[in-house]
């Protein structure tokens, strides 16, 4: 692609018609991939979010990718990867749609109050090492209507701007802001994204309800701490810190 600005990520580019999952695709081929290759589908036939749950991804309609790499990170720190893409996303959003995205933590890109991206993180991990990350990201780009459960939570960039979006540009933009992001996030470590998460934040600042496994609570959410963890301060002013892989957040 033309529009294509990276060193690395990107370079090997694999483009799919159909298949079940390209997270579940790239980590078949992880590893013997290259560090960087993406993986692109026009449909997903058991497109998966975070616990298991259904992404809905229908075919020429949206941009289900994933992104392979090799970082020398610990397992701890590729979470955070989470964060990278979803401010690359909220970025490119921004850059080439002129739509005010806004980041709901940990995983959630939303518009007008809707969920237009999910990203899904996934690891192959020995010890302290990291054999690949494969970075999932779902962006709603071209459906106009959205199955009934979904009708009121989700959104789509032609929804929300009444415009048909090349696909092309908008993909190249979020790979570029992502090679950006990656590249600050080895350098310089957490606290840029931590900053631009804070940023672009819908949770910051709101009242929350904390689902964790059979563990419920309500909160005010106040901060993104180093390790990406959203900070909840409860009843009687103490913290509690929650970590982004087994919680929902929602707001009440
Ligand atoms: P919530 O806060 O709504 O519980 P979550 O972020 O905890 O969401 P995830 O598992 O991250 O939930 O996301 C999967 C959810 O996203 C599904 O349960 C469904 O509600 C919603 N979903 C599925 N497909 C799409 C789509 N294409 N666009 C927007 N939302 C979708
Ligand atoms: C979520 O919101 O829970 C995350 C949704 C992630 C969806 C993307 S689409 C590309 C990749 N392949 C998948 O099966 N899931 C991710």
């Amino acid at each position: 692609s033309p529009f294509l600005k990276t060193d690395f990520i990107g370079k090997n580019y694999i483009h799919l018609e159909s298949i079940s999952s390209t997270n579940d695709y790239a980590k078949e081929i992880a590893s013997k991939a290259e560090n960087g290759t993406i993986v692109v589908s026009e449909e997903q036939t058991s497109g998966r979010g975070r616990l298991g749950r259904k992404w809905v991804s229908e075919k020429g309609q949206g941009l289900w990718m994933s992104i392979i790499l090799k970082p020398e990170l610990t397992p701890q720190s590729s979470v955070k990867l989470t964060q990278v893409a979803a401010v690359s996303v909220v970025n490119a959003i921004i850059e080439t749609i002129e739509l005010n995205a806004s980041i709901k933590w940990p995983n959630d890109i939303i518009i007008n109050g809707k969920k237009i991206c999910g990203i899904l993180t996934e690891m192959n991990a020995e010890l302290d090492r990291v054999n690949y990350v494969i970075v999932g990201i779902g962006l709603n780009v071209n459906m106009n209507k959205f199955p009934d459960d979904l009708k009121d939570k989700a959104t789509s960039l032609f929804i929300e701007t009444g415009k048909k979006i090349d696909r092309k540009k908008l993909t190249a933009s979020i790979i570029n802001n992502f090679e950006k992001y990656y590249y600050i996030f080895l350098k310089e470590g957490f606290e840029p994204i931590r900053i631009s998460c804070l940023k672009h934040s819908v949770t910051i600042g709101s009242e929350v309800r904390v689902i964790s496994g059979k563990n419920e609570f309500n909160g005010k959410a106040v901060d993104i701490d180093n390790d990406g963890n959203l900070i909840i301060e409860i009843g009687d002013g103490s913290r509690k810190a929650v970590m982004s892989g087994d919680v929902s957040v929602r707001g009440i």
